[in-house]
């Protein structure tokens, strides 16, 4: 597996084996060569001019060739292994587009019905902060693959959501009643939550919070709750193992902006107290920081944060001056501790120097700047894209390790002991 380190770790490239049995051979290809595809959108009887692969684990495997038909076995055999996913070779889109309109693949109004878009329309929550016994005032839905179902219209007990390891999600316009129920929860019944669903409570207020705060990061009232939220991780949650082995379980693996500054911060936080920072104002820059290192992202192009695979050199240009544009915006924000800035301004350094936007090495980085390079790239890696499974914390550490120069080798054993005494 080769990485370029020197990309941002959101968009590095894999590089992925191919096999393809018909033609016997086997290839190396970088996975965001590929592109996923919904299997409804490939129609029995139908000749289409491009491959269509499966993956399997770390491989792709070419599944009908282009010019062959696909038969009624090949539809069969993928719903019979509840197969939802295809992919096509990025440089077959546009056959693949023509394909579509030729066989009159409906449009939908939610967008390219074709391929699973996070556009912002759902927002996940964790199932443990819905407390039995309550109404919510918002639909909860569960997402199979690229179709969100309802499982508890608005007025339904969410005691009856079976299934506790589902990811749940609600319609983004419901993120503000979400927020009162999460609230009116934490009121209600204070002392009486579980630790499980205190520490559920906090991440998903956290994870609307910083939603609201990326989409207007000049709201002062929202940057002073989540500065709010972040005393509490510190005090309440990091100092109990089960509370912080709660944050860290809950973590989500989809990835979004908010959810991806949330995680970071936990994870910068248990770094910390395992490197033996104890002393609450500085766990509490230190937590403020990598709450805000990404905040810069919400002045960047929407349609670069969203893209599948690697960016242009232009582009990538772009994306870069999210570091310093975040660093602009937090300034301006009121109560910000001094050392915090050090988690927004060095999170993309690299220890050989290599990183950006300064360039710094080893000694000019400080202690911050080096955890939330580390937690950045983990959290970057474990969770899923859409041309990237999510890694194992396992898998991710390992590769990591294996990217000499770039990250505080120290540091990251750190994180290694810090995850598996939790
Ligand atoms: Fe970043
Ligand atoms: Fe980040």
């Amino acid at each position: 597996m080769v990485v370029n380190a020197l990309q941002d770790t959101l968009f590095e490239p894999v590089q992925i084996r191919v096999v393809n049995k018909t033609r016997g051979f086997v290839e190396d290809k970088f996975v965001d060569q590929f592109i996923a595809i919904s299997i409804e959108a490939l129609k029995q009887n139908s000749v289409p001019r491009f491959d269509i692969y499966l993956r399997v684990q770390d491989t792709f495997v070419l599944y009908c060739e282009r010019g062959l038909e696909i038969t009624h076995q090949h539809l069969s055999r993928l719903l019979e292994n509840k197969i939802m996913d295809a992919y096509v070779l990025s440089t077959d889109i546009e056959a693949f587009r023509q394909y579509c309109e030729e066989h009159a693949l409906e449009p939908s109004p939610e967008g390219d019905p074709l391929f699973f878009v996070d556009d912002g329309k759902y927002v996940p929550v964790t199932h443990t902060s819905l407390k039995a016994g309550t109404e919510v005032n918002f639909d909860i839905y569960c997402r199979e693959k690229n179709r969100y179902n309802l499982v508890l219209p608005s007025g339904g007990d969410p005691g009856a959501i079976t299934g506790a390891d589902k990811i749940l999600y609600i319609k983004s316009p419901d993120s503000e009643a979400y927020e009162d129920y999460l609230q009116k929860v934490l009121n209600a019944f204070q002392d009486k939550l579980t630790v499980e669903e205190k520490t559920a409570l906090v991440y998903d207020n956290c994870k609307l919070v910083m939603r609201e705060l990326l989409q207007n990061p000049r709201l002062t009232v929202k940057a002073a709750a989540a500065t709010k939220l972040v005393d509490t991780i510190v005090e309440e949650i990091s100092l109990d193992r089960a509370a912080m082995r709660g944050i860290i379980q809950i973590a989500s693996h989809d990835y979004y902006t908010y959810t991806h500054s949330v995680n970071v911060c936990s994870f910068a936080i248990a770094l910390a107290r395992q490197m033996g920072i104890n002393d609450l104002p500085s766990l509490k820059e230190l937590g403020v920081g990598a709450m805000f290192h990404d905040l810069g992202k919400s002045q960047v192009d929407a349609r670069l944060l969203r893209k599948k695979g690697n960016l242009t050199p232009e582009e990538f240009k772009a994306m870069k001056t999210h570091v310093m544009l975040g660093e602009e915006l937090v300034e301006a924000l009121p109560n910000i501790p001094p050392n915090a800035i050090y988690a927004i301004s060095q999170h993309h350094e690299r220890i050989n120097g290599k990183g950006y936007p300064y360039g710094y090495s080893a000694e000019r980085i400080h202690t911050f700047g080096r955890i939330v390079a580390i937690c950045d790239c983990f959290d970057a890696l474990t969770t899923t894209r859409s041309y990237q499974e999510a890694r194992t914390p396992y898998a991710a550490l390992q590769l990591m390790l294996g990217l000499e120069g770039c990250f505080d080798e120290k540091m990251l054993r750190e994180l290694i002991k810090a995850l598996g005494s939790l």
